[in-house]
This record gives structure tokens, sequence and C-alpha cells, in this order.
């Protein structure tokens, strides 16, 4: 960042900052909001999904100590890690995805998060998922990765700390393996121990050698873990299959270690495992081949890796394929993501806004991309890009999400004077457990709270709800889980985009002076 400042003249950097402020300033659709304070909440979103036994620095207080015999059935310590979404099952493969978004929002926009004093919040939210990989990946070849089930958890209603459903935990192992679960922990791990690198080299270690063994197990023992560990079929299936994972823990473990082992893994399966082939606009916790290829198109900035120009400007292409989709240029509907009527992209009903936050994280990560090599514009089918317009786009995204929107709401929890009040979540829609420790059972919660139509009695700040429909229209029941349920990975991108939107504003306000 500093050698790239010093190498920018006097008139680029005035052009950088009139771009940018054009962005801020001129476009009365999309004003600005307060992006520190966004930050602030996502990060608390992290602490109300914790299960297990919670620190004394715990700020989300309606929350108390949950799930402490996870694993014991099966005499494996699974206490930690963090619920998924409004329920209470302990999904290894969203979760994995989530701390790889967490510390890849670190990695590539940290000190913007430091700027904005959250960087230890932001950090403890990737080790609360970490420390859980560590005791979960218990030998070489196995991975313990789900506790509890869906069936039996979304039978009952109750606080997390109540719980009376199943805590079983499932695993991967050699004969019943799990590429995907297991290529996406080692990505999470790998992102991870780059984030500690400097403040903690022995974890960062620890979390390098997991990540290195899960890598090995995952390609080694070949296997979708939906057909393997039936338990999570109907909830997490890997339709996209294990390919991606195998690629993205490549591509992670190669930025964390530099070791071209792994960056030959990636290069010589780029195309037998699809990497270069698919041309896909979704990014997802099953989906990551646009993932993938935005971090290859990060390669082609250093000489060193010039050597597989080719194979890398292949991932680079469809790189762009897939952030030209995100803005609506690639020639067809169908090479496009959708739109609703308000400019949301939209992929479809179900939690839509997963796809929004990691869209706005990808298209912001390229338009910096494109400013690093000092290219003006991105060549699309129906046209140019430039640079500022993907930070607009990304903008415009985010800004919807936090009110700016047909119908005034923030679709992030907590966030402006209008936001979702019965957001699907258990232990949020139930009075909380430090106020009220009566005991309450698993049908209780449907009877006495789920139905009512008062607000939840606790907010789940930082919570970003599925969001509304095609025409932008959100209903606010607690019933209607496809867009009042929240998920941890929906989150996790925006605490990136939250951190350099909150930075360029302060830029410019610095700037005016
Ligand atoms: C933004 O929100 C923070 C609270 O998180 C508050 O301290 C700050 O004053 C707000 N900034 C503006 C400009 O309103
Ligand atoms: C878009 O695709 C159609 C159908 O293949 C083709 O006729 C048209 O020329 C294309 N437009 C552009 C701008 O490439
Ligand atoms: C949203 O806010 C705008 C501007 O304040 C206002 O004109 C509009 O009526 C509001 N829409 C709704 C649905 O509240």
């Amino acid at each position: 960042m500093e050698k790239t400042m010093k190498k920018l003249s006097i008139s680029h950097l005035c052009c950088f900052l009139l771009c940018i402020f054009s962005i801020f300033a001129s476009t009365r659709s999309t004003p600005s909001h307060n992006y520190t304070d966004a930050l602030t909440k996502s990060l608390l979103y992290f602490e109300a999904q914790r299960s297990g036994r919670l620190p004394y620095s715990q700020r989300v207080t309606w929350r108390d100590n949950s799930g402490l015999t996870d694993g014991l059935e099966q005499g494996v310590d699974l206490v930690g890690g963090y619920y998924d979404a409004g329920d209470h099952v302990k999904f290894g493969l969203p979760m994995a995805f989530t701390v790889t978004m967490l510390s890849w929002s670190i990695i590539e926009y940290g000190e913007y998060i430091a700027v904005a004093g959250e960087l230890d919040h932001a950090v403890e939210a990737v080790k609360w998922g970490t420390d859980y990989f560590i005791k979960a990946h218990t030998s070489a070849n196995v991975l313990w990765a789900e506790v509890g089930d869906g069936y039996t958890d979304h039978y009952c209603w109750q606080r997390p700390e109540d719980m009376t459903t199943s805590r079983q935990a499932y695993k991967v192992d050699e004969n019943n393996p799990g590429s995907d679960v297991a290529g996406e922990t080692a990505a999470a791990m790998a992102a991870a121990s780059i984030v500690f690198r400097k403040t903690n080299p022995r974890y960062s270690r620890l979390l390098l050698r997991h990540a290195q063994q899960l890598f090995e197990f995952g390609d080694k023992y070949r296997g979708k873990y939906d057909e393997n560990m039936g338990v999570v079929k109907n909830y997490y299936t890997s339709v996209s299959g294990y390919n991606d994972e195998l690629l993205w823990a490549a591509m992670w473990l190669y930025k964390a270690t530099d070791n071209h082992r792994y960056l030959s893994y990636v290069i010589d399966n780029a195309d037998l495992f699809g990497g270069i082939g698919w041309s896909i606009t979704e990014f997802s916790w099953d989906v990551k081949f646009a993932g993938i290829q935005v971090l290859a198109s990060q390669l082609l900035i250093k000489e060193k890796h010039l050597k597989h120009k080719n194979m890398l400007e292949q991932y680079q292409s469809k790189a762009e394929y897939y952030i030209c989709s995100c803005l609506g240029k690639n020639n067809g509907t169908k090479n496009n993501v959708g739109f609703t009527t308000g400019g949301l992209i939209y992929i479809r009903q179900w939690n839509n806004m997963q796809y929004v936050s990691s869209g706005a994280f990808l298209t912001m990560v390229y338009s910096d991309l494109l400013h690093k090599w000092n290219r003006k514009m991105l060549k699309c089918d129906l046209g140019y890009v430039t640079p500022q317009e993907l930070l607009q786009f990304s903008k415009y995204q985010v800004d919807y999400i936090l009110g700016s929107n047909p119908l005034n709401m923030s679709y992030l929890v907590g966030f402006g004077p209008k936001f979702p009040t019965r957001v699907h979540h258990r232990g949020a829609s139930i009075g909380s457990y430090r106020e009220n420790k009566g005991f309450i059972g698993c049908t209780e919660g449907y009877d006495n709270w789920y139905g009512s139509s008062d607000p939840n009695p606790n907010v789940v700040f930082g919570a970003l709800v599925g969001g509304p429909d095609h025409k932008d229209e959100f209903f606010d029941k607690r019933g209607n889980f496809m867009q009042t349920e929240a998920c941890t990975y929906n989150t996790a991108p925006l605490v990136g985009i939250f951190a350099k939107l909150n930075y360029l504003e302060e830029t410019i306000l610095h700037a005016s002076y």
C-alpha cells in the first residue's frame, strides 16, 4: 500500500480522490451511511452466535453459556464455535466459509478495520472459529463436521441456553471422506494463519499445520461430505462438489506459505477442477470458483508468477466474467446476476442477501486490484467499466442493505431507524436467559414466543437477514425464514467492506480541508 502510494504522482492522487469524492458526493440516489457504526455492529453479531462458554469480555449480554456437552457422547470436546443462523446446529462447511471470509476481510482491509478501532474484535471473531476447528480436527484424517442435526433442532424453538435437542457430533474420515468440508476448513485455517502471523506466530503456525493436514486429507480421500455424512443433506449439501474447495484451499495455503507446491496444484488442476472452465454468477458457502479466480488474478501483480501467466490469465478472465455479471454487463440475461427493481443483486428468494454481500466484496476487491495495476478499464461484453464504477456498485449494494432502498429498511439488524424486528432467530425471539433462567421447553418456545407479533425481545445487532424479494418487498415475520433469517456467512464479507467505505469517507472529509 505504501509503495503504491509513493509511486502515484500528485495528479494521480488528486484524480483518485476526485473520483472517490464523486462517488460519495454526487450520487443522490445512494446517500452514505455511518459505516463505523455498521462495522461495530457487524462484529457484535458473531458474539451473538457464539456457542460454548462465553468469556468475560462478551458484549452481547443477553446470551449465556450453551452447548457445553457438545461432542461428549462421541468422546470429543466440541464445545465452542458458531451457531449457523437462527437455529443451533453447528454446520462445519458454512462455519468454515464464514471464517475464511472474515479472514479475507482482515487480510484485505485490516488497516481500515484498525483505523475504526475494531481490529481486535474482528480478530476475536476469527479466533472463536479457529479455536473450534482445532478441537474438531482430532487427528490427521478426522474432522468433526457437524454438531446437532437440522431435523431435531428445527423441531424445537428454544434458547441455546435451554437446548434439549440432540447434540450428536458427526465426522468425516478416511472411510467417509468429505473433501469439501475438509478443503473449506483448510482454507479457513490457512487464511486465519495469515491474520495471526505477526501478532501470534505460534498460533499462526499451529493453524497452518492443521490447514496443511486437512488439505492432504481432503485431496487424498476424495468424496462429497453430504454423501458420507447424510445428516447434512437438505441443509448444506455441497451442490458444486469439492473441486472448488480443493482449489480454494490450495490457493489460501499458497498465500499463507508461499510454497510453490500449492500454486502448482492450482495451476495443474485448473482445467480438470473447473477453475477456468465454469462461468458462474454466484459466490457462496457452496460455490467458491469466483473467489478462487479473484485470488488468482491478484497473483498476476507479482513478477515471480509470470511463468504461470497463461493459466492465471484464464482464471482472471473468469473472474472478470463474474465481475461483469454483477454489473449486468455480460451479453445475455443468463450470463448476469438478477436484480430487484431497486437494483439489488438477486439470485434466489431464500437468503438472497448472502449473494449481495459476497458480490459486493468481490467487486470491491477487484476495483482495488484494477487500481493497483493502474488499469483504467475492465472490458465486459456490453462495454467498459472503470474501477470507480466497481467501487460505486459495491457501495450501492451496501447502501441498499443499510437502508437506501424502496422500503427505507436496513437489512442489517439494529442499524438505523428501521430494521427487521422479528428476525427468525431462536435466542433473540425469546426473553434473555440471563434475566429469566426458568426453563423453556422444546415446543414451549413455539407456543409462547414464535407466533407472537411483538418484536423480538433481543436485538441481534449486525445480523444480515435474507432480505427482500425481487420486487424489493419484505415481510417482517418470524415465520418468513426465507427473508428474516440471518446466517453468519452473510455478515462476514461486510466486515471488510464497511471498513473500506468508512476509510474512504474519512479520506474525503480530510481531503475537503
Ligand atoms: C457513527 O456511529 C458511531 C457509533 O457507532 C458514533 O459514535 C458516531 O458519532 C457516528 N458518526 C456520525 C457522523 O454520526
Ligand atoms: C450478444 O449476443 C447476441 C446473440 O448471440 C449477438 O447477436 C450480439 O451481437 C451480442 N452482442 C454483443 C454486444 O456482443
Ligand atoms: C422512504 O424515504 C423517502 C425519503 O425520505 C420517502 O419519500 C419515502 O416515502 C419513504 N418510503 C417508505 C416506504 O417509507
